[in-house]
């Protein structure tokens, strides 16, 4: 029997948010749109449970987790030391702001920074909001109005971090620009034709050191620059070593900070502790969140060098819930069990067999444009067939990312021409390679079938697939 995704169950559950959530007056409009233009909406999926490595889906379907709540259950799906932890704290604390753990989980964390140079902490509920009280830190520290961030980044979507980012809708916003410039990244997929990466990346960073303070805005007015050491949602992609380190010198030539927003990338993303240490360079700020949390209770923070944080009095922050007892357990826990666990070598041995596995699907695969592989942060951009250069990219990341869901896959692929994979850091091998294989049928069936196949408009049919 053909499964249906989303099930019976799950479109029950999703027409009632209909009436209650965005866009719910023009759902039925987009539904019949997609399905004129034959695709089916990307398939959703309405967890009924979540446990290890695996989802069911409330229709009873079982998928193999790469979506990893957005990449943030380090350990799997619902691990229980870590609820353990957090229920313990619970019991005895309930919530108040100033408990033994938040001290306890800030010492942990400073222990672990890079170098060990960023000793001072302060706790954030979300990455977006630590990234926002990253660029006030350090606007408020070095006394200047402007930090650089770089198109194709993602900073989370407060008002504050809509404007600092790349990716985001900037609609209505133009009179908060104020303080944010946005710098061009040296993302492989906006190389100007005739150029290589490496003229671009040296482009990208004549840009920041020249044409900015030139053009833009005087250099002792300049705080910083955040960067993602590893796109997340500008489609997992990585960048050179030449880029980090050349943001460094920039920073150190021009009395900048370096911060590095490692939300996604930190805690074991990238088969280390922090992508940073793929590139030997050391921010001066580091913005923490997602895996801190164990994939059970929100948890995020900013970690600076001690001067930064220590005597910085017009800097404030933080919000009622950040650092609660229950947070700061998942955080102490999930630290505990990286270590006792060896979790990072085991990410390490999981992205050894990503590259094994991943490595000739350019080669072997027309709709391939790109393997994106850094530990475990795993992305595949796709493209047309030669004889098809009239379709849309997204629309061979969709059809793949369809299919893997019906073979029992569940990956990213939000409107975007990529797809993303988020492996729990401690997956068992054996899930993992399982999960990769399916994914390379699915690519194989679409390459070879079509995207139209992988689209079929199975979902919506009559009114508005309901
Ligand atoms: C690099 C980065 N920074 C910040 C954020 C925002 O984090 P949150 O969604 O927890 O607010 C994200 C979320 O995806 C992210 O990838």
């Amino acid at each position: 029997m053909t499964k249906s995704i989303p099930g019976p169950k799950a479109k029950a559950i999703l027409k009632r948010g209909v009436s209650l959530f965005q866009n719910g007056l023009i759902f039925d409009d987009k539904l019949q749109q997609a399905a004129k233009r034959g695709f089916r909406p990307a398939g959703q999926v309405m967890v009924g449970k979540a446990l290890g490595d695996y989802i069911w889906d409330v229709d009873g379907n079982k998928y193999i987790d790469f979506q990893n709540g957005w990449a943030t259950n380090p350990l799997g799906n619902a691990h229980p030391e870590v609820i353990e932890a957090v229920h313990k704290a619970q019991q005895r604390y309930g919530f108040h702001y100033d408990h033994p753990l938040r001290y306890e989980l800030a010492e942990n964390i400073t222990q672990i920074t890079p170098n060990q140079a960023l000793s001072r902490f302060t706790y954030e509920v979300s990455g977006t909001e630590a990234a926002e009280s990253a660029f006030y830190m350090a606007m408020c520290y070095k006394k200047r109005r402007h930090v650089i961030t770089f198109s194709s980044s993602f900073h989370g979507n407060s008002i504050g971090t809509k404007v600092f980012g790349g990716l985001n809708s900037r609609k209505y916003m133009e009179g908060w620009n104020g303080g944010a410039i946005i710098a061009p990244y040296p993302h492989s997929d906006f190389i100007p034709a005739g150029m290589t990466e490496k003229q671009y990346t040296d482009y990208c960073l004549h840009y920041l050191e020249y044409h900015i303070p030139d053009y833009i805005a005087a250099k002792d007015n300049i705080a910083a620059v955040m960067v993602e050491p590893g796109l997340a949602e500008g489609g997992n992609w990585i960048p050179t070593k030449e880029f980090l380190q050349g943001i460094r010198d920039i920073c150190d030539r021009n009395d900048w900070l370096m911060i590095a927003d490692e939300v996604l990338t930190g805690l074991g993303r990238t088969a280390k502790m922090w992508a940073v240490e793929h590139y030997d360079v050391t921010p001066d700020i580091l913005v923490i969140g997602k895996n801190l949390s164990g994939g059970i209770e929100a948890c995020a923070g900013v970690a600076a060098r001690d001067e930064i944080l220590g005597n910085n009095p017009d800097f404030s922050a933080n919000s009622t819930f950040a650092g609660t007892p229950a947070g700061c357990a998942a955080g102490i826990k999930t630290l505990e069990i990286f270590k006792r666990d060896n979790i990072i070598d085991h990410a390490a041995q999981l992205a050894k067999i990503a590259k094994d596995v991943m490595k000739n699907w350019e080669e072997k695969y027309e709709i391939v444009r790109q393997i994106r592989l850094s530990g475990l942060l795993l992305g595949v951009s796709f493209q047309p067939p030669e004889d098809k250069k009239d379709d849309k990219s997204w629309w061979y990341a969709r059809a793949v990312r369809s299919e893997m869901l019906y073979t029992g896959v569940w990956a990213i692929s939000d409107r975007e021409e990529n797809i993303r994979m988020y492996p729990a850091l401690n997956m068992d091998k054996k899930t993992f390679k399982e999960g990769l294989t399916i994914m390379e049928s699915a690519i194989a069936k679409i390459n070879r079938d079509g995207q139209d196949v992988g689209n079929s408009p199975a979902w919506p049919t009559g009114d508005a697939g309901f």
